[in-house]
């Protein structure tokens, strides 16, 4: 099969659909790869480590799409993109179509092949195509919140680590997921206290046994929430409710409470954030501040980390890059009920349930 992989031309994304090691793979298996000239740049992959696993490097973004029966990328196409996609070229990558009615038409009206990573679903329910970006956002929760915890960034002034003698940084964590669990585990190693939060008692349960005991879990109530928020430096939002908008667990009277330069990180910013007070922002314009407490709601952290956040999604997108480049989405879909989860638009047919319930 002939895979094209074109420079990410979103606002600010510099991760790319395939690393080198991604790339060594299929050309191992005889198919051809063409990536745009500097695509993996931003990610710290120069166009030499691509020509050095048989790639062949095309100058233009149209000759990427006019070449490739299959196009591997990060983020949904736009606008620009639109016209380039050929009829039954198959596209694997994020859409998140529920949330753009101009990218479904358009999708719709190429009669393309879609099929979304977000929507990739294993039989336990887990999306094996999500869980690497929900790593680099928990983990990265800590590191932004540790900064912006700092005095000349507006935050208390507080050290998560603490010195000796001088008792370490309190977090509170609403969600004990994927982001959550990431971020407790990063927030212990600094030293801080860390109170995380569910309401499912099977993922206390495990949190329980696997952290050291700095890390406390407690039942997630309004209760629970307003009495912890009082004492918390840090507060990291990773809550998610399967389909629906992220529960506001912290309401605007709250903020009240909590002490200035409290710093909130609202990783569920995507799916409208668990603060009422949550705003998306971008890693340029990263905080701004309410009642004193600052808050960090940028809606793709991992695009932050593009090195580390490319080898992740490469990782776990790489075996189905290689079946459907083997057998053909058709086959590809019909041996593997995960990656067939993860067929949405095909050939100007909406074929996944949520997004054609979204356009009713
Ligand atoms: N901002 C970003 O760049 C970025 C990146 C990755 C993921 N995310 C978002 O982070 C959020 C969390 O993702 P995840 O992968 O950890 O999801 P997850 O499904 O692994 O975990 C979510 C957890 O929230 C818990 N929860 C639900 N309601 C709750 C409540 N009222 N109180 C406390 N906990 C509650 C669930 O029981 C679950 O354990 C999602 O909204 C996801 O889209 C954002």
């Amino acid at each position: 099969m002939i895979i094209g992989i074109p420079k990410e031309i979103k606002n600010n994304e510099s991760r790319v659909g395939m690393t080198p090691g991604g790339v060594f793979e299929l050309t191992k298996k005889k198919h051809s790869v063409f990536i745009q000239s500097t695509a993996g740049e931003g990610s710290g992959f120069p166009d030499k480590l691509y020509t050095e696993v048989g790639a062949v490097i095309v100058d233009s973004i149209e000759e990427v799409y006019a070449k490739s029966d299959m196009i591997v990328k990060v983020k949904e196409p736009i606008a620009y993109e639109y016209p380039l996609i050929k009829s039954n070229q198959l596209l694997f990558t994020y859409f998140h179509f529920a949330s753009s009615q101009t990218l479904t038409e358009a999708m719709i009206k190429s009669n393309s092949v879609c099929i979304a990573y977000e929507t990739v679903e294993d039989e336990d329910g887990t999306l094996p195509l999500l869980t690497p970006m929900s790593e680099v956002a928990g983990r990265m929760a800590i590191q932004q919140g540790a900064k912006y915890l700092e005095k000349p960034i507006k935050g208390r002034g507080v050290l998560l680590g603490g010195v000796p003698g001088v008792p370490p940084g309190k977090v509170l964590i609403l969600g004990a997921g994927v982001v959550g669990v990431q971020a407790a585990k990063m927030a212990a190693g600094l030293g801080a206290h860390v109170t995380i939060m569910d309401i499912n008692m099977k993922r206390l349960r495990y949190v329980n046994d696997v952290m050291p005991s700095h890390v406390t879990t407690e039942f997630s109530s309004e209760y629970n929430i307003r009495k912890h928020i009082q004492t918390h430096d840090l507060v990291v939002g990773g809550v998610l409710v399967k389909g629906g908008k992220a529960p506001k667990l912290i309401t605007r009277d709250m903020l009240k409470l909590m002490r200035p330069g409290t710093v909130v990180v609202d990783v569920a910013v995507d799916q409208g954030g668990c603060f009422e007070t949550t705003k998306a922002t971008t890693h340029e314009d990263p905080i701004y501040i309410i009642d004193d407490v600052v808050h960090y709601c940028v809606a793709n952290m991992p695009g932050a980390v593009p090195y580390t956040s490319t080898l992740a999604l490469t990782n776990v997108t790489l075996p189905y890059v290689l079946k459907l480049a083997n057998t053909g989405w058709e086959a590809a879909c019909e041996a593997d009920a995960t990656l067939a989860k993860g067929l949405n638009i095909v050939h100007g047919e909406i074929v996944y349930d949520g997004i054609a319930e979204a356009f009713a």
